[in-house]
């Protein structure tokens, strides 16, 4: 039982009438229940000897934080106790959009919300809004604020409307905590570059190079291409500064205690504005440790549970994504582990299966999916995944090269087909993306482009090849069968419900040449929106085959995240199968072929589970009874079946 949990258990009897509860005395309760383990936490990053008196300040900074929560927000923080777990709903489905490309500014995004309401999105996550420089700023990542939206987005009033209409439309949002670092233009990084040696202290400052080439033995770099190196030479200051990202992106140093507070005090202060869901971004980087990676640390783990039992105590409805693009066990551990189990993020992004489904498109195989999946440890009950097949970032290959080696493969020679795949060097691939960031000293390299284009719809357009369009379409369709039925919030990215392909425009940009991952964020079509009502055309066709999707989602409880996926091995390497099983013994099989040709699968196990009647089964998303013959069940090429148990 994860502390939310025994939050929500001592309160039953409040919780009843989450409106009349007293507030303050439940506030206090979660302090109570919660204040050993924040003690614990707080005293494994920063020493009591040392640092007794700022765990005193934490103490006394927490009822302020609960102080400042706005009535209306506390209710809410109530009813989601109560309601438990949300965010495990097979209701919920996400977007993904950048605010300014999608309709322009907040209120623009406002009016639009029955377009996405239509598709039965429930659930936003907007890419960053708030100031930040007016030069590269990593599409909003380099904050100069946390709160302060950035006035081409519209205003604090706007974003506070948007939310209140979209709370009354049973829809949440989410928005970034950029945890791991500022621009070099917020106002502690501008007090440190003046010389002010307590702000200096906020990030990772030295005045040569004597430690930086220590760190450097071992820092991985993150954009090698446009910010090679970890650390830059700030004039101003006369010192260097750690930069792992971008060069002006500052990484903060939460050996400080006091930087943990002041985060603290921002992430209260995010939370404020009605936000339902934190995106912690970047967190696996939040801890530095000289010889070490820095990625993933013990004490990085420490630090978000720290957040997050503080957040809980003051906010308890507000709940938190971990942005951890890392190996796939690695992963794992964001949903907390031993004392901290179910204490740290209760959503964490898929990049495991989102990467090697792209391995599965490319391979037309799915050895390596099964391979990786099978060896994952389960997930905690209480933690859910974000499923995606494409975001705003590249696409790193970030799973693990001994099951490449086990299944025959040589791990180097098959990512550089996939990279090769997908950046079009080989010439019968319908693929047109390109290659992120590629670190020759090491051979790595990342892939951009979008879901549409990747899966060969550009291609297909351009060159009029009515088979390779046809394909594409099928295949898109069939990735968003597998988000959408996985288990987990499924997250689509803006655009892709429209088959959008890359946006070359941001060669034009000087803020974005640089960064190619601007290929996959469009500016969205209306046009295309608009008609979506009239049948036929590749856009329509596939908004109304996602939509299709979406409401057979929602109409079957089998697919909220209760369960665990239960995977099967048919006979076939070109096919993938798993079934979602409900407590009264229904069930969903899901079944996608990756193959460009017919494949068949034998189906006498099929039977054994309970999914055939006279030789028929009964597939959702053609409507139709499909009849196996001679005990074989066929697939259509990129085929996508639910079938349904009798
Ligand atoms: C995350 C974001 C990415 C950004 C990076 C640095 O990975 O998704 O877009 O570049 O953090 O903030
Ligand atoms: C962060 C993300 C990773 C991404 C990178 C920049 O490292 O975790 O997904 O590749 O930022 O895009």
């Amino acid at each position: 039982m994860n502390q939310a949990a025994l939050h929500r258990l001592l309160a039953k009897e409040e919780l009843r009438k989450p409106e009349l509860a007293d507030q303050e005395q439940l506030f206090r309760r979660r302090l109570q229940t919660n204040a050993s383990l924040i003690q614990y936490l707080f005293y494994k990053l920063y020493p009591e000897n040392t640092y007794s008196s700022s765990f005193e300040k934490l103490l006394a900074l927490i009822p302020k934080l609960f102080a400042q929560r706005p009535e209306e927000l506390r209710i809410i923080d109530l009813q989601r106790l109560s309601e438990g777990n949300w965010y495990q709903s097979e209701k919920m489905l996400g977007m993904q959009l950048y605010v300014n490309r999608f309709n322009k500014n907040l209120n623009g995004l406002r009016k639009k919300l029955p377009y996405l309401k239509d598709l039965g999105v429930n659930f936003l996550h907007l890419m960053p809004i708030t100031t930040r420089p007016k030069g590269p700023n990593d599409g909003g990542y380099a904050v100069n604020s946390y709160i302060q939206v950035d006035k081409r987005y519209g205003s604090k009033k706007d974003l506070m409307e948007l939310v209140s209409s979209m709370h009354e439309q049973d829809m949440y949002i989410m928005l970034d905590f950029v945890v791991n670092h500022t621009s070099d233009e917020f106002p502690w990084a501008k007090k440190a570059a003046a010389g002010d040696e307590k702000y200096q202290r906020y990030y990772y400052t030295y005045p040569d190079r004597t430690i930086p080439d220590e760190f450097e033995k071992t820092l991985p770099e993150v954009f090698p291409q446009s910010s090679p190196g970890n650390f830059t030479f700030n004039r101003e200051m006369n010192k260097w500064v750690m930069t792992v990202f971008n060069d002006y992106q500052w990484d903060l140093n939460y050996t400080n205690p006091e930087v943990f507070m002041e985060m603290l005090k921002n992430l209260a202060a995010l939370a404020n504005l009605g936000v339902d869901m934190v995106r912690f971004d970047a967190l696996a980087f939040l801890w530095k440790k000289m010889g070490t990676i820095s990625q993933n640390l013990p004490e990085a783990h420490a630090l978000i549970s720290l957040f997050r039992l503080c957040l809980q105590t003051v906010a308890p409805g507000v709940v938190l994504l971990a942005e951890a693009i890392v190996a796939p066990t690695d992963i794992l551990k964001y949903y907390g582990e031993g004392v901290t189990k179910g204490n740290e993020c209760e959503v964490a992004y898929n990049a495991t299966l989102m990467a090697l489904l792209w391995n599965s498109v490319a391979t037309k195989k799915t050895l390596l999916l099964y391979k990786n999946l099978r060896n994952l440890p389960p997930k905690p009950s209480e933690g859910t995944w974000i499923n995606y097949i494409r975001c705003h970032d590249d696409i790193g290959l970030g799973f693990d090269d001994k099951y490449i080696y086990e299944i025959g493969w040589n791990a180097s020679d098959h990512r550089k087909f996939l990279l090769d795949y997908y950046s079009q060097k080989l010439g019968w691939s319908p693929s047109v993306g390109q290659i992120f960031m590629y670190n020759p000293k090491t051979g790595d390299g990342r892939i951009t482009g979008s879901t549409a284009s990747l899966l060969g719809l550009e291609k297909g357009m351009k060159t009029s090849d009515q088979q390779l369009t046809d394909e594409a379409i099928d295949k898109i369709i069939m990735l968003h069968g597998i988000i959408l039925s996985y288990g987990g919030i499924p997250m689509i990215y803006a655009g892709d419900e429209l088959g959008t392909t890359n946006d070359y425009t941001y060669l034009n940009e000087d803020d974005k040449r640089d960064d190619n991952r601007w290929l996959n964020r469009p500016i969205h079509n209306w046009e295309a929106a608009a008609a979506v009502t009239q049948r036929g055309g590749i856009q329509s066709t596939i908004y109304n085959r996602i939509k299709h999707l979406v409401s057979l989602r929602k109409n079957y409880s089998v697919l909220a995240d209760h369960h665990l996926p239960i995977l099967y091995e048919p006979n076939n390497s070109h096919v993938f199968v798993f079934e979602r099983r409900g407590k009264s013994g229904d069930g969903l099989l899901i079944i996608a072929n990756f193959d460009e040709m017919d494949q068949v699968i034998e189906g006498s196990w099929i039977n054994g589970l309970g999914y055939v009647q006279d030789s028929k089964l009964n597939d959702l998303v053609s409507g139709d009874q499909i009849k196996m013959n001679s005990g074989l069940l066929n697939l259509k090429p990129f085929d996508l079946l639910w079938l349904k148990s009798y």
